[in-house]
């Protein structure tokens, strides 16, 4: 034995179980958060093969935030049109920028310390870069649509508005990274209630996604098709992409699936007071938020389309998180919706679907609620 070997057999090697489990024993039985602290990156079955499509499709849609902005003329177009009818794209985008940067760095966190799945801490990094390039567009529209960025980004900041609408993301993310570091630190234990609040994390975030993203896409999409800052709405038609296609179906997927065990389950459960409490707090805010945003054209419409036309939009996208949760809606659920242009503008011609999976556009588009429930069809044999 040469003296290297006989010094590395008498070293006695401590690794922290958290930065590489060399003693796991589940690679075949892998959980998506309640398995053992991750080891060697495992490919070795095929669990979940929904997440790694879906990874596949994200790396597969990258694209450069600089190239689809090469047309733009916002500059001239906030310069010379009336400052009442820009004043929604500019508060929308400032909105939209604060809470991709704020999903960015939530995510990369809750990847690293909160999965116990490779996959699930590969599609969520994944993610937590897309957010970044998502937010990344957002500065780069607001640093060429503007001769002092700065001054604008000092506004957008200031918009208390604006940080109403996210407030109650705000605090589940902020609980959430305090949790996940005390759990790292040794302060918590992986009990139910650090497993009800990851589940209210997952919640927390498709509602952003499905329900604030989309009603705020709603707004910028309305300027592109009418052929006002085409160059920004298509930049952001590829963000709303990425959001549909992806992120919010994996929100879907995992909130579906999360109740793997009997201490996720018992999670999930003690989480259900609280979850219809974020659902309800986004849903409102949003809609006193549609105020704010729209309040330049309160009584002129943008381009026709009236405050309560976007309302509907609202209870439109809602629905479908209601439906996911399985909780009533505080609303009568809309049958159909005003802001038909959104149809063309969320299309995405590229994304291919497996066999099993919800048409693309039929998920966003299709009846939302059951409006059949105790309803006896005769049956004709
Ligand atoms: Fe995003
Ligand atoms: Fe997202």
């Amino acid at each position: 034995m040469s003296i290297i070997e006989k010094t590395i057999k008498q070293k006695e090697f401590s690794f922290d179980k958290n930065i590489f489990n060399v003693e796991k024993t589940d690679y075949y039985t892998p959980k998506l958060f309640s398995g053992q602290a991750p080891g060697v990156f495992n490919t070795l079955t095929n669990d979940h093969p929904r997440i790694e499509r879906l990874f596949k499709n994200l790396k597969a849609q990258d694209w450069d935030e600089q190239e689809t902005l090469e047309n733009s003329d916002a500059k001239i177009l906030f310069k010379t049109l009336p400052q009442a009818h820009t004043e929604p794209m500019r508060r929308t985008l400032g909105f939209q920028w604060e809470t991709d940067t704020l999903a960015g760095r939530s995510i990369a966190l809750f990847a690293a310390l909160a999965t116990t799945f490779d996959r699930l801490f590969e599609i969520y990094i994944r993610i937590a870069d897309n957010e970044n390039l998502h937010a990344r567009t957002y500065s780069e529209i607001i640093k060429i649509s503007f001769d002092d960025p700065e001054a604008v980004l000092t506004s957008i900041l200031q918009a208390r508005e604006t940080l109403y609408r996210l407030e109650k993301a705000g605090k589940v993310f902020s609980s959430m990274r305090k949790t996940l570091i005390d759990v790292e630190c040794g302060l918590r234990q992986k009990d139910e209630h650090y497993y009800k609040e990851i589940f209210i994390f997952i919640v927390t975030l498709y509602c952003i996604e499905r329900i604030q993203f989309l009603s705020s896409f709603a707004i910028t999409f309305a300027y592109g098709d009418n052929g006002e800052f085409v160059a920004e709405a298509n930049s952001i038609r590829r963000i709303c992409i990425d959001e549909y296609e992806v992120h919010v179906r994996l929100g879907k997927y995992l909130i579906t699936k999360f109740a793997e065990d009997a201490i996720t389950l018992e999670g999930k459960l003690l989480a259900s007071k609280e979850v219809k409490e974020v659902v309800d707090e986004i849903y409102q805010a949003e809609l006193k938020s549609l105020e704010y945003q729209l309040e330049t054209v309160r009584d002129t419409g943008l381009f026709g389309y009236t405050v309560n036309d976007f309302k509907t939009w609202i209870d439109y996208c809602a629905a479908d998180v209601y439906k996911t949760l399985d909780i009533d809606p505080p609303f009568k659920v809309p049958t159909s919706h005003n802001l038909t242009y959104m149809e063309s503008w969320i299309n995405n011609d590229n994304f291919q679907q497996a066999p099993q999976e919800e048409d693309s556009i039929n998920y966003i588009f299709s009846p939302l609620i059951r409006d059949d429930i105790g309803i006896i069809y005769p049956i004709k044999f």
